[in-house]
């Protein structure tokens, strides 16, 4: 069973200040992910709009879309308080204090209702248990307006069958390249955070929850990325 993070442990005071400069090593196509999160939602939404950016950590994504178009606007949710500080920092050092308005905590605890014109979950679904997701999607399904996007990016896969162990190996390998003397005790951590569901049963934990397509829009070894618009 893989283990529940608390995100301020995980995501404590040390690794919130090495983040920024660990995770594109970690995450094999980090950086690329953002750009596709970009185009998709370049493509989905008009000016003036307002998103809602689930497990934002460093607010990566929100710096990103916000230079896109000046016009968005975002909703930060992250439960690690470490985390929130240095986004703070990065959003306020980008001009964006006015366009960025954060939620310590998660989701489910959002007061803002919304709805929002579209939401993001990127690398955070991995840290919700199997059993809680449906809940996670709904809570988000129930924030957008119809034919609102949800863009997801995380690893993904059926812990049961073959392919999900040779995906899993190729990222061990990817960590050994680009983590070298640490790459063990770092696969050791986060491999055991991860909480896997089958594609399938996620497209159907979406559709239960009121979002009719589901595209996967990247294939790097154990992660995916997806866009799904609420119906
Ligand atoms: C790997 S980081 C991804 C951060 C950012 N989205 C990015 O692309 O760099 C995962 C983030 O999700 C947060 N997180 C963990 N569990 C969460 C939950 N249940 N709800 C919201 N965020 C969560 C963590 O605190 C962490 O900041």
């Amino acid at each position: 069973m893989p283990r529940l993070i608390d995100p301020n442990v995980q995501f404590d005071a040390e690794m919130s200040v090495h983040y920024d400069g660990f995770v594109p090593r970690l995450i094999p196509d980090y950086v690329r992910i953002h750009e596709l999160v970009v185009a998709q939602l370049g493509l989905a939404l008009e000016e003036n709009v307002r998103i809602l950016v689930v497990g934002a950590g460093t607010c990566t994504e929100i710096l990103t879309l916000a230079d896109f178009d000046p016009t968005w606007r975002f909703t930060a949710v992250e439960p690690s308080t470490p985390m929130v500080e240095v986004a703070r920092e990065r959003i306020e050092a980008a001009g964006l204090s006015d366009r960025v308005d954060f939620h310590i905590g998660t989701i489910d605890t959002l007061e803002d209702q919304g709805p929002f014109d579209a939401a993001t979950a990127i690398l955070m679904m991995q840290f919700v248990p199997v059993e809680r997701k449906a809940a996670v999607f709904n809570d988000i399904s129930k924030r957008l307006k119809t034919r609102a996007p949800l863009v997801m990016a995380h690893p993904i896969g059926d812990p049961e069958t073959d392919e999900h162990a040779l995906s899993m190996q190729a990222w061990r390998d990817h960590i050994e390249e680009t983590l070298k003397e640490h790459a063990e005790t770092v696969y050791a951590n986060v491999s055991d955070t991860l909480h896997f569901m089958s594609d399938d049963a996620q497209t159907a934990a979406l559709k239960d929850v009121g979002f009719t397509e589901v595209v996967r829009f990247h294939t790097k070894m154990v992660f995916g990325a997806w866009i799904a618009i609420k119906g």
